[in-house]
């Protein structure tokens, strides 16, 4: 039985209906690997999970990974990072991010292998506020004067696990977690297998640099692509409601939270996974020189 779908934007994205993640079958696992192939956004509403059932969820379509900072995981499941403004009586945030900009980024670009496959469950949000857009990598690419692209195809970026989480600013923290994730070098372009499509990767707040390239060369060329990468009509952006799930690649799109009022609550509860480099482009951590 094929699942039902619909668009969420004119060019990519599906919302998928009518199903109850607590109990896919195979058969419903399989098409939405193969929509996942497809489109790098897909929307689910209407779900209530837990958190078991969330990673087992997300373990079917691929292995998950577990984060490598501790203060953001759930207390119960190390598998589940807290996306939250939440806080402790002690003042302390149960988890990542806060109510502030979450400005244009990639997940773990900044490991050697990134866990490209993000899971983003909403268990409360609020109304009209903290939308989340997501912007299509290979459509921008698809989209670059080819004489860009011919100079761009080649290169490596550089990147560096980067803190845009507001309420992480000590140096030492920052120093910490950097500690823990050695700088890497990605190809800029990456190729999805099957398909041939190609799409830029660049992480406009962990990409610092490109590998051999003077900064005043390589800054106005990255600033350039990002501008053109986060153009609207690569966008789509997502009003969540509470039981939504949202499933993104992060090799094929950039996303970005707006900010919204820190007295509003909102919970949601992100699972990732290592998606199957047969059929996603996966980057590779290539070696540096
Ligand atoms: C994220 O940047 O991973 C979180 C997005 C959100 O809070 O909606």
């Amino acid at each position: 039985m094929a699942l039902e779908t619909k668009p969420l934007h004119p060019e990519f994205g599906v919302e998928i209906l009518d199903i109850d993640l607590r109990r896919p079958s195979d058969a419903a696992i399989r098409e939405i690997d193969a929509l996942w192939v497809e489109h790098p956004v897909l929307l689910i509403r209407d779900q209530l999970l837990d958190e078991e059932q969330q990673i087992a969820f997300s373990r079917r379509l691929g292995a998950i990974n577990i984060h490598v900072r501790t203060d953001i995981r759930s207390r119960q499941n190390p598998e589940v990072v807290l996306i939250s403004n939440l806080r402790l009586e002690s003042g302390e945030n149960i988890g990542a991010l806060a109510s502030g900009e979450a400005r244009w980024h990639t997940d773990s670009c900044y490991k050697p292998r990134p866990d490209t496959g993000s899971m983003l469950y909403a268990v409360e949000v609020p109304k009209g506020a903290g939308r989340t857009s997501w912007a299509n990598t290979q459509l921008a690419w698809e989209a670059l004067p080819e004489d860009l692209r011919a100079r761009v195809r080649p290169l490596r970026g550089e990147f560096a696990y980067r803190i845009y989480d507001v309420d992480i600013t000590g140096e030492e923290e920052v120093e910490a977690i950097r500690a823990l994730t050695p700088d890497v070098v990605h190809p800029m372009v990456l190729t999805q297998p099957g398909t041939g499509r190609q799409g830029l990767y660049l992480d406009p707040l962990q990409t610092y640099g490109i590998e051999g390239m003077a900064p005043e060369e390589s800054r106005p060329l990255l600033a350039r692509l990002v501008e053109h990468m986060t153009s609207l009509e690569f966008v789509f952006e997502h009003e969540w409601r509470r039981g939504d799930i949202v499933l993104w690649d992060n090799a094929r799109v950039l996303h970005r939270r707006e900010p919204f009022d820190p007295v509003l609550p909102r919970l949601l509860k992100r699972t990732t996974v290592f998606l199957p480099p047969d059929r996603y482009p996966v980057p590779f951590a290539q070696p540096a020189g």
